[in-house]
């Protein structure tokens, strides 16, 4: 396994504070180009607000977040998205009204959004093209028999499934993907992370937070262990397991559930 691969995002002591609450408190992370970086830590310890953080919907009140070496601190959402960074969100009610097929369609850059486009030839290219797409995602991801069923018939695994897909549709880089398998047959996540790692060949990279350990650990590269709104440990798999301090906070507990 290659581990030196380099920074495609990097926070420097991050940090958010809610009314006095330090949700993050000086967060440095590096999620590797290439990777499955993995995000692990006791509920509140502040994994989604790193998310929320890093993607533009929370602004940092300390900290840096550079992706490709560029800074991207507060910047607003659709400007970290459209740079490459790609969150993946429970698919909102009214677009479960759509089939599977149209709510790809409807997630890729939209050069139709200028208006000149849609009255020239280019733009039903355009179409055929993004359709043409839109299948074979479908297709890689093992749902394609899938694309003419409305997305509220589908279950909670294949919805993610769809979430990713929605993911491949833009020219993302890095997707984030908060609890990909949560709450997911144990056979349709195993498929979702073999999508992933698939999606990793290809050259994506994935940061992802998720705590069902025991599904995910085989598919990821690197570890990051929250607890607090702090980084407690970070590493590889044999590191974080025998981590004490990571036992204390956060294993005794996932596996006392489990
Ligand atoms: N929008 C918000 N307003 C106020 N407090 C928040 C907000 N979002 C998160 N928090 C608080 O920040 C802390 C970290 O939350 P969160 O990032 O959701 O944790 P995790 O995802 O690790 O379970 C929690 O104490 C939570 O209540
Ligand atoms: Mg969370």
């Amino acid at each position: 396994m290659k581990s030196n691969g380099s920074d495609l995002l990097k926070t420097k002591h991050l940090s958010k504070f809610f009314e006095g609450l330090k949700a993050l408190n000086g967060v440095d992370i590096d999620v590797k180009e290439g990777k499955v970086t993995l995000i692990i830590g006791p509920n509140g310890s502040g994994k989604t607000t790193f998310i929320n953080t890093v993607s533009g919907y929370y602004k940092a009140d300390e900290g840096h977040v550079y992706f490709e070496g560029v800074e991207i601190t507060n910047k607003p959402p659709h400007e970290i998205y459209r740079s490459g960074i790609v969150r993946t969100f429970q698919i909102p009610q009214p677009l479960k009204k759509l089939t599977v097929l149209e709510n790809l369609l409807i997630s890729v850059d939209n050069p139709g959004e200028n208006i000149f486009h849609s009255i020239t030839p280019s733009w039903n290219k355009f179409e055929e093209e993004t359709v043409e797409k839109a299948f074979n995602v479908l297709e890689f991801l093992k749902i394609d028999h899938l694309w003419d069923s409305q997305a509220s018939n589908l279950s909670g695994g294949q919805l993610k499934l769809l979430e990713i897909g929605r993911a491949m549709m833009t020219s993302a880089k890095l997707v984030i993907m908060d609890e990909p398998v949560a709450g997911v047959n144990p056979v349709l996540a195993e498929s979702i992370l073999e999508r992933i790692t698939d999606l990793k060949e290809r050259g994506y990279t994935f940061l992802i937070v998720e705590h069902r350990l025991d599904l995910v650990l085989p598919y990821v590269d690197y570890i990051y262990v929250m607890a607090n709104g702090e980084v407690i440990a970070k590493g590889v798999e044999e590191e974080i397991m025998n981590n004490k301090d990571v036992i204390e906070v956060y294993l005794g507990d996932t596996y006392r559930e489990t």
